[in-house]
This record gives structure tokens, sequence and C-alpha cells, in this order.
């Protein structure tokens, strides 16, 4: 059987349901794959960066965690972030810290560090994906290791994957999606007759809002989510700063339910397509018709239609996601990795 070492950076909600889901499939894995995952390492801000020398396996990892709050058999590790992950042994780095939308660090900084010692890189994190995404792309294959990132938009439902492995030779002309869970659930709220504040309140409480509720509400996580499909399908090269941007924050409950009186949905719409030979992405808010397949994107749900050369446009949906959803991406990038190692016969 072969160990598989992981190294997770951040262990929050993504973090924990990703674990969640290794701790359920350690028998599946040894089975399909011949592996046995191991944690080596976690980083997180307020514990600081942690060896486990000895490994420590997904599932007894996740119930002592879940029964006492605590890493188990783990020591302290004496280095900064870059040296953390450089020398933390470990196959694969996975990076689940928050997003920074004005420097994408230290996200960026953590897989090119995995990238660079030889460990492979999966990111729940945008980060990567709208800052220095073509260098860390390069580096990567410089490296001959894999780098992944299919939770960072819509989760687990394959939107990376399904143009890269599902849709070859097709060019990606632009798209159009509805991203936010956050903005589209209080869109629907206000319609149905709450009030900003209490539609915003209940967003906070159910988990699904960031933090800092302005990145959702004045556009920035869309935005985010733009630059990064740019970057990836159409080669960009932008950061969330250069997409155009509406957000909801000055939209009042009135005006939305007095839209729908009339059959009209709010819905904040991300978009982009080639102009003057240019990708161009943005943000907008616009009215749509109640009947329309944007409308019917309801409360956390998300779609997105990809418009490409040789198959026409093509649309995918996740519908109600949790973070188990989350979990799932990380999960799939995973497999991947362990299917393409198997099927190119390079041991570790
Ligand atoms: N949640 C979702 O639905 C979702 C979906 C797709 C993608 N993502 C992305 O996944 C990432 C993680 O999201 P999350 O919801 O799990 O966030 P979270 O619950 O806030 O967890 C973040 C984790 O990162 C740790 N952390 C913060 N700064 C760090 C640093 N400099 N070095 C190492 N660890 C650090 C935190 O430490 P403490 O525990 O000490 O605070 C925490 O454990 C984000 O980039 C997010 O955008 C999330």
């Amino acid at each position: 059987m072969k160990e598989l070492k992981c190294l997770f950076l951040g262990f929050g909600n993504a973090a924990r349901a990703f674990l969640r889901i290794l701790a359920d499939s350690e028998s599946d894995l040894a089975c399909t794959y011949g592996v046995r995952i191991t944690i080596t390492g976690i980083a997180t801000r307020r514990r600081g960066r942690r060896l486990f020398p000895a490994g420590v396996t997904p599932r007894a990892l996740h119930e002592h965690f879940a029964a006492t709050g605590e890493f188990l058999d783990s020591v302290p590790f004496h280095g900064d972030a870059t040296e953390f992950v450089s020398r933390c042994p470990a196959d694969v780095v996975f990076e689940m810290t928050p997003l920074n939308v004005t420097s994408g660090e230290p996200a960026v900084s953590h897989v090119r560090a995995a990238l660079a010692s030889g460990k492979h890189a999966i990111s729940a994190n945008k980060g990567p994906l709208i800052f220095g995404f073509r260098r860390t792309r390069e580096l990567a294959m410089e490296a001959g290791r894999r780098f992944l990132y299919e939770t960072t938009v819509m989760d687990g439902a394959p939107v990376f994957n399904l143009v890269e492995r599902c849709l070859p030779g097709c060019k990606v002309l632009g798209f159009t999606g509805v991203l936010n869970s956050t903005t589209n659930y209080i869109l629907d709220c206000m319609a149905q007759g709450a009030e900003f504040d209490q539609a915003l309140r209940t967003a906070q409480e159910c988990g699904f809002a960031e933090a800092d509720a302005s990145l959702d509400l004045e556009g920035w996580d869309s935005a985010c989510k733009t630059a990064a499909l740019m970057n990836v399908w159409m080669n960009a090269e932008v950061s969330p700063a250069e997409i155009r941007r509406d957000g909801i924050s000055g939209i009042d409950a009135r005006t939305v339910r007095e839209l729908r009186s009339k059959g009209i949905s709010l819905r904040l719409v991300c978009r982009a397509s080639v102009q003057d030979g240019r990708p161009v992405g943005e943000v907008v808010l616009l009215e749509v018709p109640e009947y329309s397949e944007w409308a019917s994107v309801k409360g956390t749900s998300s779609l997105l239609t990809i418009r490409t050369d040789l198959m026409g446009d093509i649309t995918v949906t996740e519908h109600d996601p949790t973070i188990q959803q989350t979990g799932y991406g990380l999960y799939s990038d995973l497999l991947r990795l362990l299917r393409e190692e198997a099927e190119n016969g390079t041991g570790r």
C-alpha cells in the first residue's frame, strides 16, 4: 500500500468538510488506488504550523478533532510559511486559507512553494487563479506537478474539469453566470418580503456569507470568480480590480418587490466575452424576466453558461450547495491526481 502524504494549509469549514469525506473514503481509496492517506502537517492562523511526525489518518484526525477540538500527536514547526510548505514531508499541499482579494497572498506563495519543492498543489482559494496565474501554471509544468482548483468556482460542480477534460479542442469564447450565493439569496428573500438587513443576517447565520459581507454585497466575490474563469479559459491575466463591478448594497426591498410584481427578478451576473480581440469581464446587476433561466436560479444555487466555438453554449447548474460540495471539489481533484498517476504508471 502506498502512502500519500498531505499538508493542509487552513483548517476551517472547507478543510473540515474535505477531511470528513477523506475519513469516510479510506477503504475506497485503499481498494481502488492502493493508497493510504496520511496528514503530515496543518497550518492555521491561531494554532500556527504543526507537524505530525508519524502522519495521522483522516479518520483519526477527524474523530479526535470532532471530540476534543484539538489536533493529536503534533509538534510545532519553527519557521515561516514557505519553509513549512517546502520542508513538511508531503506529496500534496491543499491551500484552504481565506481569500485575499487585493494580492492573493499568502495563497499564491503557498502554491508556488509547494510546486517548487516537488509537491502537487490543490487550491480551494481563488487567489492563485486571480494573481499571477500564468506564472504559477508554468511553474507547475516546469516542476512536472499538478496545480488543480476545481472547487474555487461552483464547488465540486464540474466547471474547470468540464472544459479541460470533456471538451477537448473547444475554445471558450465567454461565459455568463450567477455565481454568488449570498447576493442571490438576499435578492430572493427581499422579493418574498424580507428586509435587506434581515436577509443578510440569515445568510451570515447559515454560514454561506463571507465574514466580511462587503465582499459579497459589493460584487468582489463575483469579480474574483469572473477573473478566475477568464484567466484559466481566456488567458486574460486580469485581477478582480480590473473587472467592472456592480453590487447589491444600495438596493432596497421595496424596489425588488415592485419589480417582482411586474414579473421581473434582479440577478447579479458575472460575464465575459471577447471584444476587439481582447477578453473583457464584468459583474452586472440585471433585470431578468421571471420565466428566464437566470430567474430560476433560486437562493444559494448557481448557474454558469459557457460559450464555446465548437460546442456552442453549455450550462452547468448547482442546486442548493452545502459545504460538503466544497469538500467534494477538493476530493475530486485528489482523485484526479491518483487516477492520472495510475494511468501514467508513476509511483511515488
Ligand atoms: N466555504 C465555502 O463555501 C467555499 C467554497 C469554495 C471555496 N472556498 C474557499 O476556500 C478557502 C477556505 O474557506 P473556508 O470557508 O474554509 O474558510 P474558513 O472557515 O475561514 O477557514 C480558513 C482557515 O484558514 C486558516 N488561516 C487563516 N490565515 C491563515 C494563514 N495565513 N496561514 C494558514 N492558515 C490560515 C484559519 O485559521 P483559524 O482556524 O485559526 O482561523 C482557518 O483554519 C477560502 O479561500 C474560500 O474562498 C470556500
